[in-house]
């Protein structure tokens, strides 16, 4: 617990253990927060438009391996009331916290700090974390945290909503890879996790990062991360920043959808940088395969020989 940053930062130096070395610190370098990452109109689909939309997606998966949703059916009370309980969650004194924070990586709903593994990490990561499974929601629900009093009632509703919208994603990119549009909507969507960053204010965020640059591992992921920049995605042998679009989501394509397109969507790698100015908080929803599904290139998308190998999701977690 002492371990979080939220726990120690106030006033203090960065330490060295957080320090990255030059060639993958953000440096002074100033990222532009441009809008080329599209964005991408849900409303659209729903009428004569959607074979543009679908069409959109798909360049968007392909160039960049991420896109922003607007008018994607999420009620905006619902986005805002469920950043107001995460931000809450993470201002709560630590009494209220101390039973959730667990330095073990198989805790089924746990608060914890940095990386997967603090322990065997070389430079901590500037961010603290609360991650919990959602599916089924009946069992996991018991698990997540009690306080803020309506914590489980609005994360509830609030990943039952994200799902939904997940699911209509991945119908458009079926069709748009020529797929039976429920061909994502059984196994291959059936886990679900949410991860709650905190990014306190950083002493010098030249030096460090809230998440070093990783691809997602799952199958999609959809992310509200609140009115604060910190999120840039690698193209074209530079940084991007995602700019902060109030009541969309930013969506992205996991490692399991480009193995299963065979490469015709990208899982691309992204990072966190820290400010000094405000906390940043987001939320990740990660649409997970379950674990005994087989996760191989779809036939009929391979032309000559597929890219990958056939396994089953479970020895994928484990090697990952
Ligand atoms: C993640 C992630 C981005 C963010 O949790 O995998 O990339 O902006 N988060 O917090
Ligand atoms: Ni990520």
């Amino acid at each position: 617990m002492e371990k979080l940053v939220s726990r120690w930062c106030k006033n203090k130096p960065l330490p060295e253990s957080y320090i990255f070395p030059p060639e993958t610190r953000p440096g002074n370098l100033v990222v532009p927060t441009c809008n080329t990452i599209p964005v991408i109109d849900l409303n659209k689909a729903e009428g004569q438009n959607r074979t543009h939309i679908v069409q959109q997606i798909l360049k968007a998966g392909q160039e960049y391996g991420f896109f922003q949703v607007v008018n994607h059916g999420v009620p905006e009370s619902l986005m805002n009331e469920s950043m107001d309980v995460f931000k809450e969650f993470f201002e709560m004194p630590w009494e209220d916290k101390a039973m959730l924070y667990s330095e073990d990586p198989k805790n089924s709903c746990r608060l914890s700090t940095s990386s997967v593994n603090y322990a065997r990490e070389k430079i901590h990561h500037w961010r603290d974390n609360l991650r919990h499974p959602c599916h089924p929601l009946q069992d996991c629900i018991k698990h997540w945290p009690q306080k803020p009093i309506r914590y489980r009632e609005v994360v509830a509703t609030y990943t039952i909503e994200a799902k939904k919208l997940g699911l209509r994603i991945l119908e458009l990119v079926s069709e748009g890879l020529g797929l039976e549009s429920r061909y994502f909507g059984d196994k291959l969507s059936e886990s679900e996790m949410l991860s709650i960053n905190h990014y306190p204010p950083c002493p010098d965020p030249s030096l460090t990062l809230g998440i070093a640059k990783h691809c997602d591992p799952n199958l999609l992921t959809l992310l509200h991360q609140g009115d604060v920049s910190g999120l840039q995605v690698f193209n074209n042998g530079e940084w991007i920043g995602v700019e902060p679009l109030h009541n969309a989501f930013v969506v992205n394509i996991g490692n399991q959808l480009q193995i299963i397109s065979n490469n015709k969507l990208k899982s691309v790698e992204h990072r966190v940088v820290t400010n000094s100015r405000v906390a940043r908080t987001s939320a990740a929803f990660f649409i997970v395969p379950s674990e005994d599904s087989i996760i191989e290139p779809e036939k009929s998308l391979v032309d000559d020989a597929p890219f990958y190998r056939a396994f089953e999701f479970k020895d994928f977690l484990l090697h990952y």
